[in-house]
């Protein structure tokens, strides 16, 4: 019997915080066209202690990472995301003994898909050893790499839960996520979904650098992106950069559009912008890429529910809306997820509770459509508790 409540966890390439979620998987609904029905119980994001986030953040970029680092990191986040189920669970009344399993996604520290770099591959850490004997829980860890082994991006892997937990009702539908990255799950027979740029990142790395003692590591609502002004050149030289044209499958991260990306834009322009410009250009830059991804994947979308931190960025989900609506027509309705009844904080990590649901039933988790890889697999590694 593999039905019932199971625990999701991750923390995404913003490296801001643990996100928990518990969900109950009940079996199919026909009514809705899916194999499994899903309700997110309960939600909730532990901030990282910042001694692990600053190792973690080193550890995602090659210049700054070694193998004792890694091993470092890798143990601590293990620790910290067991103490910190075994502590929720606790809170909210709930015996370990009563939940099925938990799937860790980890921290991804690289992120080499196919055909870019080298030889490919993708390394999430944060020990699921230290997970299962702390909660005493059975443990699914390693959800991309089998993916990656069949040929696949092993990236995105949401876009199957979001059609899961949105159901075939909503046909003109593209679910976004906001996280470090974007990426879009376009909810209509087609299918597909895919990684479209930035999300926050580049918003993240260059607030930080001219806000060094602010209380927030990001650009709260966007603020101060809205005091400058888009710099033409500069997003016109982004927007050049061949991810953007790519046909997906496609999947990126922040090895790739990190400060180092932008300074070599900024270096090649005959001006130097002010600060707040920049910002106002990247905010420009998520937007536009976003909404040309969408509008190619989907030329007759109509709601956009937007999860992920980037919805609380007001000025970003007012450039999204403006570049799906070149007119001012309110025809797409760009919205926090919240409009459509799911927490928005809590879907990602409620992905890999389900993930964790689909390894433990010996079911696919991969859409090969979305990934690329050559056929559907049984996704993850099994910790027993
Ligand atoms: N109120 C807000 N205003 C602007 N940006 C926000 C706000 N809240 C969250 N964010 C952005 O969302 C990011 C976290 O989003 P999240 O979905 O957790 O990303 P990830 O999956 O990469 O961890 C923050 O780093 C920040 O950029
Ligand atoms: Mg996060």
């Amino acid at each position: 019997m593999t039905y019932g409540n199971y625990v999701g966890c991750m923390t995404g390439t913003s490296v801001d915080g643990l996100d928990l979620a518990l969900i109950e998987v009940s079996p199919l609904n026909l009514s809705k066209g899916v194999e499994e029905a899903i309700v997110v119980l309960n939600a909730q994001t532990r901030p990282l202690p910042e001694a692990l986030r600053d190792s973690l953040l080193a550890c995602g970029q090659p210049d700054q990472s070694n193998v004792d680092l890694l091993g470092e990191c890798d143990t601590q986040l293990g620790h910290f995301i067991g103490t910190s189920i075994t502590d929720w669970l606790k809170s909210l009344g709930i015996p370990a003994g009563t939940i099925q399993a938990i799937g860790s996604h980890g921290q991804t520290v690289r992120h080499r898909p196919p055909k870019t770099l080298g030889t490919a591959f993708t390394l999430q850490i944060g020990d699921p050893n230290h997970i299962a004997e702390i909660t005493g829980i059975d443990t699914v860890a390693d959800f991309r790499r089998r993916d990656m082994a069949a040929g696949g991006q092993g990236a995105p892997l949401a876009p199957a839960f979001h059609k899961v937990l949105f159901g075939d009702t909503a046909m003109a539908t593209c679910v976004v996520n906001i996280g470090g990255i974007s990426n879009i799950s376009p909810l209509n027979e087609r299918g597909g979904g895919f990684d479209t740029g930035p999300g926050n990142c580049l918003l993240d790395s260059w607030f930080c650098q001219h806000h060094p003692n602010h209380s927030e590591s990001y650009d709260a609502s966007g603020a101060w992106a809205a005091s400058g002004k888009v710099h033409d050149g500069l997003l016109r030289r982004m927007l050049e950069d061949a991810y953007f044209s790519k046909r997906p499958p496609k999947s990126t991260g922040r090895e790739y559009f990190n400060m180092a990306w932008l300074k070599s834009h900024l270096q090649a322009l005959p001006d130097n912008p002010p600060a707040a410009d920049v910002q106002a250009t990247l905010s420009q830059l998520t937007a536009t890429s976003l909404a040309a991804a969408i509008i190619d994947t989907m030329p007759d979308v109509r709601d956009v529910p937007i999860c992920g931190g980037g919805r609380g960025n007001d000025h970003l989900m007012r450039n999204i809306q403006a570049a799906l609506n070149p007119r001012e027509q309110a025809d797409v309705r760009v919205m926090p997820c919240e409009a459509w009844g799911f927490d928005g904080d809590a879907i990602e990590a409620a992905a890999f509770a389900w993930l964790a649901y689909r390894r433990v039933a010996a079911l696919k988790g991969n859409q090969p459509d979305v990934t690329g890889a050559m056929g559907e697999r049984v996704l993850g590694a099994l910790y027993p508790g």
